[in-house]
């Protein structure tokens, strides 16, 4: 079945709708149920509602009644993905958009207007820009950005560990992606609070939006025309000099593309899993006892909470069948990553755990797979990792049933993340992230200075990794990793256990 076609059958007269708590609410002409408005507050309960009413691919409309498929099977995503002679994600050809039913003022037009950027692409045009997007990112040295983050870590701790209590989205997650970005692309004297807020502003919508958007790009224009006229060694001089030779807009773009999706995607992973952190208490069990290392909880988070729930869209190039459906050429297609990803035939018991299983779909797939991936988990792991190390104690200051998030058809926001913990001292930003030991309490009648401590011992070198952790440990590298020799350690003698974690956390 396709979905219906826009109907006529009276969609703007509120007399027809179904009035508030009928169970047709939520549901639009055809008795499609809507993907916005009352009856979606809850998208991944209307997910599950479409599984089980149509299966692995349903019917659904998008705002203004347009027509879209929603991909809801695991196997099904994939194919949708990895199969771009019938779906690409050139929504020129879209019918809706053809046929004058998507206005140019559409809520999802940012997703929908057509780009000469990688994302849009197929075939010759995407392998030339994709190209130089891959080029430039493996030109990055993976060793020098782990010892970035944990500097921006350390830098971004020191403003609230004095305190005790702290907001970790607004004043970490939202912001590490950021720095390391900027650093990333060679502009770190452009990381500030005003990019940041320039960031969530075209995230979120609102009202100063527009503007936000062009602070950011006249950030990104002069920053190309700064590497076109004296290139260095970072992302956007190796998009300029790329073979692929592309113009200074493309470069622009490319840098727009870089920053924004990775950003918001990274700043939600680490929030994601923070948040595990401090409210699971298997994670955090498993996590203080050494049996799951941070990239494991990522891992797992990537799973059960994508940075992108969505992506919209891939549009059908020929009619053609998926998960049982008739497709039509012209048809949109919502990429479910967030619904393929907890499909009961992937995954029939949820609570378990998906340690080593990495066929989640939080980085897409085939051609458009995200080629950032391992930055982003890089960025995530090594932030987090970094944040325990100096803050092992932190825990949720509010009840747990009082986070709350915000929810688009793209993604899924922890609105805000308030955390306790006992007040440290601040640390040297160059100097790896390690637990401060909280000053001794005098006792109210204490009136002399405390007695000198001993000075603390040196850490247990792990025998083990079940034993290994107070500190979370990360894994082995992959292959991603660069082969880099481990740098000498000017400390005291370590084992070589030691030696290989702090090299792995980028000392
Ligand atoms: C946790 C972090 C991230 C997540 C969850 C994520 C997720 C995604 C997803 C779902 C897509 C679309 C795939 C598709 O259409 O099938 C994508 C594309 C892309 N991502 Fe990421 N991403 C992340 C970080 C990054 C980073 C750090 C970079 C760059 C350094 C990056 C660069 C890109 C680019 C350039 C594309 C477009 C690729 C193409 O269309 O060929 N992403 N990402």
């Amino acid at each position: 079945m396709t979905p219906e076609p826009h109907s006529l059958t009276g969609r703007d007269d509120p007399t027809l709708s179904p009035p508030p708590g009928c169970p047709a609410h939520g549901s639009g002409p055809g008795g499609l149920h809507r993907l916005y408005g009352p009856g979606a507050e809850n998208l991944s309960a209307l997910y599950e509602q479409l599984r089980e009413e149509h299966g692995p691919v349903a019917p659904a409309l998008l705002h203004d009644d347009v027509p879209v498929w929603v991909v809801l099977g695991h196997a099904e995503n994939l194919h949708l993905v990895r199969t771009p002679s019938q779906f690409c994600r050139d929504s020129r050809i879209w019918t809706p958009l053809l046929d004058g039913l998507v206005k140019p003022d559409h809520p999802l037009m940012p997703h929908i207007a057509w780009e000469p950027i990688c994302s849009y692409a197929e075939g010759d045009e995407h392998l030339r820009l994709r190209g130089a997007v891959n080029g430039a990112i493996s030109t990055i040295d993976h060793r020098g950005i782990r010892r970035y983050i944990n500097r921006a870590t350390q830098r971004l701790v020191n403003a609230f560990c004095e305190e005790g209590t702290a907001e970790l989205v607004s004043q970490f997650a939202e912001h590490l992606p950021m720095a390391v970005l900027c650093e990333i692309l060679g502009m770190p004297e452009e990381y500030n609070d005003r990019m940041v807020q320039a960031a969530r502003d075209m995230l979120r919508g609102t009202e100063t939006a527009i503007a936000s958007h062009a602070y950011v790009m006249e950030a990104l224009q002069r920053h190309t025309a700064r590497r076109r006229a004296d290139p260095q060694q970072d992302f956007a001089s190796q998009l300029v000099n790329h073979p692929a030779k592309l113009t200074d807009d493309e470069v622009t773009k490319h840098l727009w593309v870089v920053l924004m999706a990775a950003y918001e995607a990274t700043a939600n992973l680490i929030a994601n899993v923070l948040r595990m952190v401090v409210t699971d208490p298997r994670f955090r069990a498993q996590l203080s006892g050494g049996q799951m290392t941070v990239p494991e909880a990522v891992e797992q988070s990537l799973w059960n909470e994508p940075p992108f729930s969505t992506v919209f869209a891939y549009f059908a190039k020929q009619d053609t069948e998926l998960g049982g459906r008739r497709i039509r050429q012209g048809d949109g297609l919502l990429f479910g990553i967030a619904p393929g990803n907890v499909d009961p035939r992937v995954r029939p018991d949820l609570s378990a755990n998906m340690q080593g299983n990495r066929s989640h779909l939080a980085f897409g797939g085939g051609p458009h797979e995200c080629p950032g991936q391992e930055i982003g988990r890089a960025i995530a792991d090594t932030g987090v990792d970094a944040l325990l190390m100096r803050l092992p104690d932190i825990r949720l200051d509010i009840d747990e049933d009082e986070l709350s998030w915000t929810e688009s058809l793209a993604s899924r926001h922890l609105v805000e993340l308030p955390v306790r913990f006992e007040p440290r001292p601040q640390q040297d930003e160059n100097q790896k992230p390690s637990i401060t030991p909280v000053p001794a309490q005098r006792t109210s009648w204490e009136i002399s200075t405390p007695a000198p401590q001993p000075a603390p011992a040196p850490d247990p070198a792990p025998a083990a990794p079940a034993q290994a952790a107070a500190t979370p440990v990360s894994p082995l590298p992959d292959a991603a990793a660069p082969p880099d020799a481990p740098a000498p350690e000017p400390a005291r003698p370590q084992g070589a256990w030691r030696r290989f974690l702090l090299w792995w956390r980028g000392y």
